[in-house]
């Protein structure tokens, strides 16, 4: 008798029956995790990894218990003669015939199916550290990625690595050696936790960044001065559109028929001061009703009924924390220079990474400022496309969203529709235009679907609340559910890998990002038994009241 036999099929698992599990080892270890081969009676062999086992005492012909090992496995796919290796549960021709476990080497081989051109290196396998688990990087990067697991699940060294590691990257045919290479990559920083991990990067906090409330689209100009439940908020709605539009036409310097087609989205320069002074007219306007016999004027249809209105423009217009959207520097900049502050394309100071550190950036504006960049960069991939003359993207971006659920909700609230809207396009559209997005969330239940269910590749880190991991559960192929049932088990810088760019979905473990993000738990044994430590709260306290 075999050592090993299969004793069920089930459409995404097979049960088997080990009767000397030293035998079928052959001396390594088979745990929860190791990959078997299981043979039909093709020469193809289909590859599982094993899921959980149970032990079963049978009496034997001796008389005394057999221990009788039963695996559970999950088909992954199915290796070929030649060793090539294809993605699937596929079918198992009946009878299949005989098990036996894979060792790291053909393990390894099957990771090395991805075409060697393409490999991307980030992670090992999580069982065995020796084998490495390249993924297909034009499919990794050129679709959407999703990064979940909760809190301290190591999400965002997971992100720093990957992204370190593509600014590495060399062509190896360029005759000279270059310092630069031509990854380009956005991360929305909410925690100021990326400089760390990128030094040489190109970072903008809320004093550096210039974002211009002129290229602010209507919903977004709404949702900065309009109060929807207000209930003069139709007037407020028609009184900046007209007013905006004519401020952007009174300031273009083209021709007639080119002004004639300005509109409230253009994205063109008008003054923030000259709207307030026209809605302040409008608020103050008599009309005159004078007879030749006696003078006399009556309100406005506005008048009075703009004053909360205004006094929220003013305050938003004077509120230092929003300078980088409404201050002076905000009048001056170009679109070019606003471009090339967010694309790292600075001259003199040229990035691979653009840091945009959000932890100084008002809550109540921050979906909107997630929204315009977001926009920018998808239009600046669209016409950049467009003006090449074989369209192609040659300077193809990754747009890094952490925390995203704090942007871009599920819910229905208006005040999340700018942000939702953006990163909607671009994760509907932009993969045409060579523009991605990598989805960072501790709450991916939380997260609008439609741009979930566009994530080609997933790593699902240690995930703890049921209700997130029901979530990606859905968003797993139902034949790998039994593999998600360890995402609360996973140790800090495991992720189950999953997707298009993976050749077969796999615990994997990250490699840990070299420098760190400063996201790092903190050693509070070890801060706590120092000597007492004297704080000056004097910088602490000015840079709060800025
Ligand atoms: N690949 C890894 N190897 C070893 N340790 C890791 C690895 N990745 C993360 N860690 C550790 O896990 C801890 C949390 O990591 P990280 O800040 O990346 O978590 P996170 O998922 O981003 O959390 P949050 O949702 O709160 O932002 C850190 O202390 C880090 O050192
Ligand atoms: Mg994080």
């Amino acid at each position: 008798m075999s050592s090993a036999e299969v004793v069920a099929v089930y459409p995404n698992r097979v049960k088997i029956a080990v009767h000397n599990i030293a035998e079928l080892a052959d001396g390594e270890p088979v745990e929860v995790g190791s990959y078997l081969k299981v043979y039909d009676n093709t020469e193809s062999a289909i590859i599982a990894i094993i899921e959980n086992y149970s032990i079963e005492l049978r009496p034997s012909k001796e008389g005394d218990l057999e221990r009788i090992y039963m695996l559970e496995a999950v088909p992954l796919g199915i290796i070929d003669r030649d060793g090539h290796f294809e993605r699937g549960g596929g079918g198992i021709a009946i009878p299949p015939k005989t098990v036996s476990v894979a060792f790291k080497d053909e393990v390894q081989r099957i990771y090395n199916t991805v075409d060697s051109e393409n490999r991307f290196h980030f992670a090992q396998l999580a069982q065995d550290e020796e084998v490495d688990v390249p993924v297909d990087g034009n499919k990794f990067f050129s679709r959407h990625l999703a990064v979940v697991g909760s809190t301290g699940s190591g999400k965002s060294h997971a992100m720093a690595r990957i992204i370190q590691k593509a600014t590495e990257l060399r062509d190896e045919s360029e005759p000279e050696e270059y310092s630069l290479n031509n990854t380009h990559v956005i991360i929305f920083d909410l925690h100021a936790e990326y400089r760390t991990a990128f030094p040489e990067a190109n970072h903008l906090g809320v004093e550096s960044l210039v974002l211009p409330y002129w290229l602010l689209n209507s919903e977004e100009l709404q949702d900065l001065f309009i109060e929807s439940n207000e209930e003069q908020s139709h007037n407020q709605i028609a009184i900046l559109k007209r007013t905006i539009t004519e401020g952007k036409k009174a300031h273009f310097s083209g021709s007639e028929d080119e002004r004639d087609l300005i509109h409230y989205d253009s994205p063109l320069f008008f003054d923030i001061d000259d709207v307030l002074a026209a809605i302040k007219d409008k608020n103050e306007e008599r009309i005159d009703t004078s007879t030749s016999a006696r003078k006399s004027d009556k309100a406005g249809p506005l008048f009075g009924k703009l004053d909360n209105f205004i006094t929220r423009l003013e305050n938003r217009r004077n509120d230092r924390r929003l300078d980088f959207l409404l201050g002076d520097r905000a009048k001056s900049v170009r679109l070019e220079q606003v471009l090339r502050q967010f694309t790292g394309y600075i001259e003199g100071a040229q990035a691979n990474v653009t840091v945009i550190d959000l932890s100084g950036v008002p809550f109540e504006v921050l979906s909107l400022t997630v929204s315009l960049v977001s926009r920018l960069l998808f239009d600046y991939s669209y016409y950049f496309k467009k003006k090449n003359v074989d369209g192609r993207s040659e300077t193809p971006l990754l747009v890094v969203y952490e925390e995203a659920h704090k942007y871009v909700p599920k819910s229905g609230l208006a005040k999340y529709s700018s942000s939702r809207n953006a990163i909607e396009r671009i994760a509907k559209e932009g993969r045409k235009y060579g523009i991605t997005a990598a989805i960072v969330s501790q709450r991916p239940a939380e997260i609008s679907e439609t741009i979930f269910s566009q994530c080609n590749n997933f790593l699902a880190m240690r995930l703890t609340n049921p209700e997130d991991q029901n979530y990606v559960k859905r968003l797993i192929p139902d034949s790998l559910g039994p593999l998600t049932e360890s995402l609360p088990m996973l140790s800090a810088g495991e992720a189950l890998l999953i997707g298009d760019a993976a050749v077969m979905p796999s615990r994997v473990r990250l490699e840990d990002a070299h420098p760190s993000p400063s996201s790092s738990d903190v050693m509070y044994l070890r801060e706590w038994a120092r000597p007492w430590r004297n704080v000056h709260f004097d910088p602490i306290v000015k840079d709060w009241e800025r």
